[in-house]
């Protein structure tokens, strides 16, 4: 037991699944609070607004602040908080179930493998309508990636003019499962629109990461009968069906039936969860099951939401209903062209916890061997490293040029959750180009050895 490093808490529950019985004690302890939380304005005349919390790097000195690197996280959904990202993944703290003398308690734990030990930490509820953003309308709520880039970027250049110091950092933006949408759409946004900008609006992009991506839906949905054939989880007459029911998605998305499409990906997921007998599709292992909804649970306390800048009224939801709707037709469409693009212009890391079934290392390869890039090729022929932390395998690092692709062991959709530390390993060691990451010179064959 961590004891020392435990905050006990905050969240009193009498029952766990009981939503509404906040009343008792519970709060956010000073040193649990971000540097800086609240919200960015996207719209300043309906008032919309993207929530923030921003965390700076637990080892830093003043003298290279400004070349500090920020990470900004992005959740998936669509319409799914970035809180849970930092609560019960890459955030310094986690909220915890933990049964204190006879009665339930939440409490927060610092994480070994926080996203922040030396670089800051920006976590944006994002599109509008998500977590504690403010959708003053459900109409303003994006519809489509360029709409969600757009007020991304005004929220982040709002957030970089908050400290002169915030100008020159790089920024590298990460996120994972729908946010390898997200990702794509505004890295691309800025890498457009910097050179049309002053050099004092510019933003200082240096990478993008995604983790279980979802990024070209029509190659991705075609992966599911084979992976959970090859893991025993299904037979071969239930393969032949779920082809069936994948094959539906894919011509839908071909035939531009967007909303269809997306209901048909569903079906796919459906029937896997049901034949293969699976409380979700987010790890094959049946014992291992997120824990989120403390994120919810811990996030609705009203001492919780004033400490975080939040109004005391906001009901958070851990994903929105009306975001996933907003988004139902944009799910199948692909933003694969725009990572073509990054990948000739910037760094980008890709990384799936194996043990997931909706976007592991099957789905995502399926796509990266189509892309068209002219160092594609050399990416494919490179050998894969074996990758351990501290001597531990960890799991296996593909790269080539501005490419990186990492499978992450004992992990399913939510690397960061499961792979607390190896998480923060590999995105230091990719920032830093250092390790597995580093930029490896060409070497000359005879002289090796
Ligand atoms: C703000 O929202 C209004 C109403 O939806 C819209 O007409 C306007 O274009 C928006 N402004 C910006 C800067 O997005
Ligand atoms: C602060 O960081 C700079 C740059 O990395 C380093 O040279 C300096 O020694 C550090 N200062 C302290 C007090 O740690
Ligand atoms: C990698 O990115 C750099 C810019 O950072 C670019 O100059 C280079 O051409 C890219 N490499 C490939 C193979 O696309």
């Amino acid at each position: 037991m961590e004891s020392k490093k435990t905050i006990s808490l905050l969240l009193f529950l009498t029952f766990l699944f009981h939503l509404n019985t906040h009343s008792a004690a519970s709060k956010l302890p000073t040193e649990a609070l971000p540097t800086k939380s609240g919200y960015l304005s996207v719209n300043s005349t309906t008032g919309s607004a993207i929530f923030y919390a921003f965390y700076e790097a637990q080892f830093n000195n003043h003298t290279c602040l400004s070349q500090t690197p920020l990470v900004i996280w992005l959740q998936g959904g669509p319409g799914c908080s970035s809180m849970t990202g930092n609560l019960y993944g890459i955030g310094p703290w986690r909220v915890t179930h933990s049964i204190k003398e006879t009665v339930n308690y939440l409490e927060l734990q610092s994480n070994p493998g926080s996203w922040n030990r030396i670089f800051g930490l920006l976590f944006l509820d994002n599109p509008i309508g998500t977590g504690f953003s403010i959708a003053s309308t459900p109409e303003e709520i994006p519809t489509d990636q360029e709409a969600v880039a757009r007020h991304l970027f005004t929220a982040i250049r709002k957030f970089i003019a908050l400290d002169p110091l915030f100008k020159s950092r790089p920024i590298y933006i990460a996120g994972e499962s729908y946010a390898g949408k997200y990702v794509p759409s505004i890295g691309y946004y800025i890498l457009k629109i910097n050179p049309l900008l002053p050099l004092s609006k510019r933003v200082n992009l240096r990478g993008l990461a995604i983790g279980n991506g979802l990024t070209d839906p029509e190659n991705q949905v075609g992966t599911h009968a084979l992976q959970s054939y090859c893991l025993g989880l299904i037979n071969d007459k239930q393969k032949t069906e779920l082809e069936k029911l994948q094959l539906e998605a894919i011509q839908l998305t071909k035939a531009g039936y967007w909303s269809d499409a997306t209901d048909a990906r569903n079906n796919v997921f459906s029937f896997l969860q049901n034949a293969a007998g699976l409380a979700s599709s987010f790890d094959f292992r049946t014992d291992h099951l997120y824990e989120s909804y403390l994120v919810e649970e811990f996030l609705r306390s009203p001492e919780v939401k004033k400490a975080l800048g939040v109004n005391e009224y906001m009901v958070f939801e851990r994903c929105s209903k009306v975001v996933s709707a907003a988004l139902h037709s944009d799910v199948m469409k692909s933003v694969r062209f725009k990572v073509e693009y990054l990948v000739e212009n910037t760094k980008l890391l890709m990384f799936q916890g194996q043990c997931d079934l909706r976007d592991g290392v099957v789905s995502v390869e399926s796509w990266i061997r189509k892309m068209k890039w002219e160092g594609l090729q050399k990416f494919l022929d490179v050998e894969r490293d074996v990758w351990y932390v501290n001597g531990v395998h960890a799991g296996y690092v593909q790269k080539s040029d501005n490419l990186s692709n990492v499978a992450v062991n004992g992990a399913g959709h939510s690397v960061s959750a499961d792979q607390a530390v190896n998480s923060q390993a590999m995105i230091e060691d990719w920032i830093l180009d250092r390790g597995l990451f580093a930029n490896k010179q060409i070497q000359n064959p005879f002289v090796d050895l």
